[in-house]
C-alpha cells in the first residue's frame, strides 16, 4: 500500500478514479453526503470544490494505491478560522468496495495523522454514521466517541441515521492566551 498527498493538479490527474470512489461509496450505501440518484455532474462538482480548497491551502487531500490501482482516498478539512489553528476535520475516508479489509484505510488515516502533526494540528475530529463499519475503524484507531446527533443526514436511499462524532488528541497545546497560539 502506497500512499502520497495530492496537491490540485494531481487531483485533476485523477479525477475520474476520485469520482469513482466517490460513486462506489454512495452505491454501497454510505452515508458520506449524496443521496441517490447520483449524477456524475454532482460527483465532478464536488471534487472541484475540493480541488479548488487543496489549491487554496485549507485541504489536504490523501490516496492510497495499491498496485498501481488508487483504491482510497480520505481529506483534512484544515480549520482556517483565527482561532481554529489546532484543528482539522477528516473528511471522506473512501475505500473501494473492492479492495475493503486490507488496510487501506489504516494507511490512509496514518497519513493523515502524519499531515496533521507537521502541520502543527493537534486535534482532529470527524463525524459518521452512528452504527456504521467506519464506528469499528475509529475505535481501533484510537479515536474518542463523543456521542451521537440523531436524526443528522439520510443514507443514500434516504433513510434518516444518526451521526456520531469522534475525535483524537494527537498532541495537547498548553493553555495560553489565543493571542500568544
Ligand atoms: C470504513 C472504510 C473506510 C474501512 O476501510 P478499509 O480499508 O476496509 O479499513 P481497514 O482495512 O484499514 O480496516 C482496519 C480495521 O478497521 C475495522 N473495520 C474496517 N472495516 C470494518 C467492517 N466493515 N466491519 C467491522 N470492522 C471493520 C477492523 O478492525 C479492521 O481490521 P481487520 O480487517 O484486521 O479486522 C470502508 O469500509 C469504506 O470506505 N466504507 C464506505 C465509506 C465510509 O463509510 N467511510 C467513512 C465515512 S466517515
Amino acid at each position: 500500500m502506497q500512499v502520497r498527498m495530492l496537491d490540485a493538479a494531481g487531483a485533476r490527474a485523477h479525477a475520474p478514479q476520485l469520482r469513482a470512489l466517490l460513486q462506489d461509496a454512495v452505491a454501497h450505501g454510505a452515508s458520506v453526503g449524496f443521496v441517490m440518484p447520483l449524477a456524475q455532474a454532482v460527483v465532478d462538482a464536488y471534487w472541484g470544490d475540493v480541488t479548488e480548497a487543496v489549491a487554496g491551502g485549507s485541504r489536504i487531500l490523501l490516496a492510497a494505491w495499491r498496485d498501481h490501482v488508487l483504491v482510497g482516498t480520505v481529506q483534512l478539512d484544515l480549520c482556517m478560522k483565527p482561532n481554529g489553528g489546532n484543528r482539522a476535520e477528516v473528511q471522506k475516508l473512501l475505500v473501494h468496495s473492492g479492495a475493503r479489509r486490507g488496510g487501506a484505510a489504516t494507511a490512509l488515516m496514518a497519513a493523515a495523522e502524519m499531515q496533521a502533526l507537521a502541520l502543527r494540528r493537534g486535534l482532529l475530529f470527524l463525524d459518521t454514521e452512528a452504527g456504521s463499519d467506519a464506528e469499528a475503524l475509529y475505535a481501533r484507531l484510537g479515536y474518542t466517541r463523543v456521542g451521537e446527533l440523531p436524526e443528522y443526514c439520510a443514507t443514500p436511499n434516504g433513510a434518516w441515521r444518526a451521526t456520531a462524532i469522534w475525535y483524537k488528541t494527537l498532541f495537547v497545546r498548553e493553555r495560553k492566551e489565543a493571542r500568544q497560539v
